[in-house]
């Protein structure tokens, strides 16, 4: 399940994992987990060379659990700071540099080839898992996305929420390895006028079809 931040992809995709009794994974947590490592241990997130000097350091360990995803790095619980804004900020930059996609995407495979499983990301259908037995791209219009996104983080306003996100759908999009970009052989979904019920519910025909 690929997709820009705001199109729904985690609701979706633990529905769905839960629907079906699989597994899942969210990638988007990995990368950000290893920005709030970065942030903790100072390392200057300008410089990329930095960032692929120490991204091979920390632990970082992902649950499958669609009810309970947890995230550790190191042993440390960082399901709540990996979704504060100063790793929001800075999540794009440290996921730009090579050595990191290198690294992550080695554990993403050796998770995924434990076993059936819905996975979330950017890059999965096309990068981490072109071999996927159902690809789908969701999309929604800029405004629905940051409508739902201004929803889940207290104090945010809809303006605020579709800066920031063209923002990072920018780098994310134009970043020289593994861009954003819909998978060969992806189904688009576009999410902005369905509920999250008609999404998983589309999500699981495609699936059994
Ligand atoms: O999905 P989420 O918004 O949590 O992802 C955070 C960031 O992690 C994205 O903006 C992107 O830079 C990066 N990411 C990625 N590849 C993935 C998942 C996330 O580059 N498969």
């Amino acid at each position: 399940m690929d997709g820009p931040s705001g199109s729904g992809k985690s609701s979706v995709s633990r529905g769905a994992a839960r629907a079906l009794g699989l597994r899942y994974l969210d990638t988007g947590a990995m990368y950000r987990a290893m920005t709030w490592w970065m942030l903790q241990q100072g390392v200057d997130l300008t410089d990329p060379a930095a960032v692929a000097a120490r991204c091979g350091e920390p632990a970082i360990v992902s649950g499958t659990d669609p009810d309970g995803p947890a995230i550790h790095v190191d042993g440390v619980d960082v399901a709540g700071p990996i979704r504060e804004s100063d790793v929001t900020g800075a999540v794009s930059a440290v996921a730009a540099v090579p050595e990191v996609r290198a690294r992550l995407v080695a554990l993403q495979r050796e998770i995924i080839g434990a076993g059936d499983i819905v996975v979330e990301g950017r890059d999965i259908g096309s990068v981490v898992w072109p071999d996927a037995a159902v690809k789908i791209y969701l999309t929604a219009s800029p405004e629905a996305r940051a409508r739902r996104r201004s929803a889940e983080v207290a104090g945010s306003t809809v303006e605020a929420q579709q800066e920031a996100m063209a923002r990072r759908d920018t780098l994310d999009s134009t970043r020289k390895t593994d861009p954003l970009s819909m998978a060969a052989g992806a189904i688009e979904l576009d999410t902005t006028a369905l509920t999250l019920d008609e999404v998983i519910a589309e999500v699981l025909r495609l699936v059994k079809e």
